[in-house]
């Protein structure tokens, strides 16, 4: 691993070429996140995806911080002996503060250098450090903050070491969300030298009050924000997440919608915006991808074959799959409007006399007890009945070959013998022994009575019964490829299906269609999601490259449901051809969602916070520094691959008080980039990439 050499740790490279780099010293980064080498939602997804483009750009001065999770780093974690430049600090930690870092790669592609801080080490100074922090406060204690003051304080103490040890590089501290961003608050008390970023994936009174029924877009300017965390108990997350905003030297978002939000919940404007990208393999074949579909389709048809054992009365060959998936928030993800619409679809197919069958997933972990019986026998029967059928046929050929060998060509009566018919007619007895119907649910779930999903399919009445043209599988935890029943991870899953549908209320991004689009899936989402309004501006005709977009901003909960139907019903009504032909189109959209496009928004924030942290010192020459690049043009982002005729030059949308992704228009200003309206930066980086014009981000000459 060459521990000692300049590219094993976090060490001063001998050359200083990349845009990290500045005229004293070099640039060192980190980002800091609760997810680091710990999958939970889709900060894993952003901090993950996102590391080999910035390992590229950084090499060995880049790492990440996170908390130590024994379970999760046992397959997400290598240890590695730390270099010259990390020992002492690490050292240090223990001997000054008694507190322990694990240095070593996290297992992902770019194998990104990592420090995982055990919390344990230092929980007995939860009580000195929450006082320290937070001793004024007048409202009561959040428990649920205790482990981030811990970690927060441990992160703190950790980036003062390095920047203390190194005095000549420029330290970049990049916290992601409210959990992990207590040691930005503190760097600033404590007047530590070190650039910060501090990004809110979602607000958390955003994702409370939305999940609390209120309507969040129209009624948030209305709200006391801090009275309202309190009074759901979470005012000291809130105040991290506020205070976090404020005191970091740049506030980033991931999308326009959140930044919208954040103005009014967190009272700071957000500097730029990062939309979220994914590592694309540059190398998959176009067809590839088409062939993958149909392979793991397959897997999806078996697990459906056994599931459905006694009950299995409709084609494999005319059966759609649509599903949803994340994080297990009813109603902030739009399970609930997803299965009215399915309930309206299944009356649709009925009334119409249709034969195809709409096989509907929804993947959401929830508290279970593992599998249930019924659904380990439906596929345990499936895969004896496929043992005996293989024998049977093993036998067959042998007896085939034995006659040929003799000259003869066999007779179909002795193709099939006595014991082979009593063999096959047992497992067909058995399968209509099957008293219960196929189960909509695949787990023993700890709380059956009270899961919205399950009382929602209660009171639809989707039960898997024959005359269903829509059958339900609720899978109430994440995929791998080691589950008994779907041996598919996650990505092979979304691959397998048709259409992916995420419908949801409160969404600051959403990599679940993203995903879909960059695997050639077309999904169907709504305007409230930034990955919708990141997309809407660039597409002329979304709903043409399979990204169907419900309006939730504008029409009531019934009218939305009535299009999710609509377009559930338009997509059936597809034919193979228009399926395969819909997937090529919308997979062409992948470039847009690339990190090496979208890494650019990163770069900028970047050199913003630097040009703020470390100001350039006053100088009486007359020509000033040039500045960080501004765009030269509104024109909107397009899709590589996209035609030209197709894409439209809808305005720029911006963050503003009385909009979301709606109808104002903002035109090229002469202020520096920090002041810029986020959204005409990234429009232009985006658009200057794409035409392939190289924007550098160097702060000054
Ligand atoms: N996901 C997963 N396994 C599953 C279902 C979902 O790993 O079985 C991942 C998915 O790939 C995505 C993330 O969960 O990257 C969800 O992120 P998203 O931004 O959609 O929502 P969040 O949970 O962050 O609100
Ligand atoms: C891919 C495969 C084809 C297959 C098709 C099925 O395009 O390359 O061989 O026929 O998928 O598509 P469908 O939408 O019916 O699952
Ligand atoms: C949050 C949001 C999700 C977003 C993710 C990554 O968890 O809920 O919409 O995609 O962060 O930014």
């Amino acid at each position: 691993t060459g521990l000692s050499s300049s590219t094993s740790s976090m060490e001063a490279p001998t050359t200083s070429s990349s845009s990290s780099s500045s005229s004293s010293g070099h640039t060192v980064l980190f980002d800091i996140g609760w997810e680091v080498a710990k999958k939970v939602g889709g900060i894993y997804t952003v901090l993950k995806s996102k590391a080999p483009v910035t390992v590229d750009e950084y090499k060995s001065r880049y790492a990440l911080i996170g908390p130590y999770n024994p379970e999760t780093a046992a397959t997400e974690f290598e240890p590695l002996i730390p270099g010259p430049l990390s020992s002492p600090v690490i050292d240090n930690m223990m001997k000054k503060y008694g507190i322990h870092v694990h240095f070593g790669k996290w297992l992902v592609e770019g194998y990104p250098k990592v420090f995982l801080i055990d919390l344990q080490s230092s929980m007995h100074k939860l009580g000195e450090w929450r006082w320290d922090l937070m001793s004024g406060f007048e409202q009561p204690g959040d428990t649920e903050a205790n482990e981030s003051i811990v970690f927060g304080y441990q992160s703190a103490l950790l980036l003062k070491e390095f920047a203390e040890s190194n005095p000549n590089d420029k330290y970049l501290a990049h916290f992601h969300e409210w959990q992990s961003s207590i040691g930005l608050i503190l760097l600033k008390k404590w007047k530590i030298p070190i650039a910060t970023i501090f990004t809110t994936h979602a607000t958390l009174l955003g994702r409370y009050l939305s999940a609390g029924g209120v309507d969040l877009y129209n009624q948030m300017q209305y709200l006391n924000m801090d009275y309202e965390a309190s009074k759901r108990g979470i005012y000291h997350r809130h105040w991290i997440e506020k205070k976090s905003a404020s005191d970091a030297n740049v506030f980033t978002t991931v999308s326009e919608i959140t930044a919208f939000e954040s103005e009014t919940i967190l009272s700071r404007k957000a500097d730029v915006i990062l939309p979220n990208g994914l590592k694309l393999d540059q190398f998959t074949a176009l067809h590839e991808f088409q062939n993958l579909h149909a392979k793991y389709k397959n897997v999806l048809h078996e697990f459906v074959r056994g599931h459905f054992y006694g009950h299995f009365d409709f084609e494999l060959d005319n059966t759609i799959y649509v599903f949803t998936a994340g994080r297990s928030e009813y109603f902030n993800k739009g399970v609930d409007m997803f299965l009215d619409a399915l309930a309206n679809l299944n009356k649709l197919l009925q009334q119409s006399g249709s034969t195809m069958t709409i096989v509907a997933f929804i993947i959401m972990p929830s508290k279970t007890n593992n599998f249930n019986v019924e659904s380990l026998k439906g596929q345990s029967y499936l895969k004896d009945m496929r043992r005996t059928c293989n024998s049977i046929v093993e036998s067959m050929g042998d007896r085939i070959f034995e006659a040929t060998s003799h000259g003869r060509i066999i007779s179909s009566d002795e193709l099939l013998k006595q014991e082979d018919l009593v063999m096959l007619k047992r497992r067909i007895f058995a399968l209509k022994q099957r008293p219960s119907l196929p189960p909509i649910v695949t787990h023993n779930m700890v709380d059956d009575v009270n899961d919205p999903i399950l009382n929602h399919l209660r009171k639809i009445k989707l039960f898997n019964s024959q005359e269903d043209r829509v059958k339900i599988i609720y899978h109430p935890e994440f995929l791998n490829s080691t589950n008994p029943l779907i041996p598919l991870d996650y990505t092979e899953f979304v691959r397998g299906c048709h259409l992916g549908v995420f419908v949801s209320y409160y969404e600051p991004w959403g990599y679940t269609p993203a995903e879909c689009t960059v695997l050639g899936v077309p999904s169907i989402t709504s305007n409230l999601t930034g990955f919708a309004n990141f997309m809407k501006r660039g597409l002329a005709d979304p709903e043409s490259k399979g990204i169907y977009i419900v309006d939730r901003r504008f029409k009531s909960p019934q009218e939305s449901v009535d299009q999710v139907t609509e377009y559930l019903w338009k997509f059936c009504q597809l034919d193979r051809r228009q399926r395969i032909e819909l997937r090529n189109r919308t997979e062409k959209l992948s470039e847009l969602l690339d990190w090496k496009t979208l890494g650019k928004f990163y770069s900028t924030a970047r050199a913003l916070a630097l040009e703020r942290a470390f100001p350039p010192a006053p100088t009486t020459n007359v020509r000033s520094p040039s500045p960080i690049p501004r765009p030269s043009s509104l024109s909107t982002p397009s899709p590589l691959s996209t035609s030209s005729s197709s894409i439209s030059k809808p305005p720029v949308v911006l963050v503003s008080n009385n909009s979301i992704g709606t109808n104002s228009t903002v035109e090229a200003t002469k202020e520096p980039l920090s002041t810029l309206p986020s959204q005409s930066a990234f429009t232009s980086l985006l658009s200057s990439s794409l035409s392939n014009k190289t924007t550098t981000t160097a702060v000054t000459s």
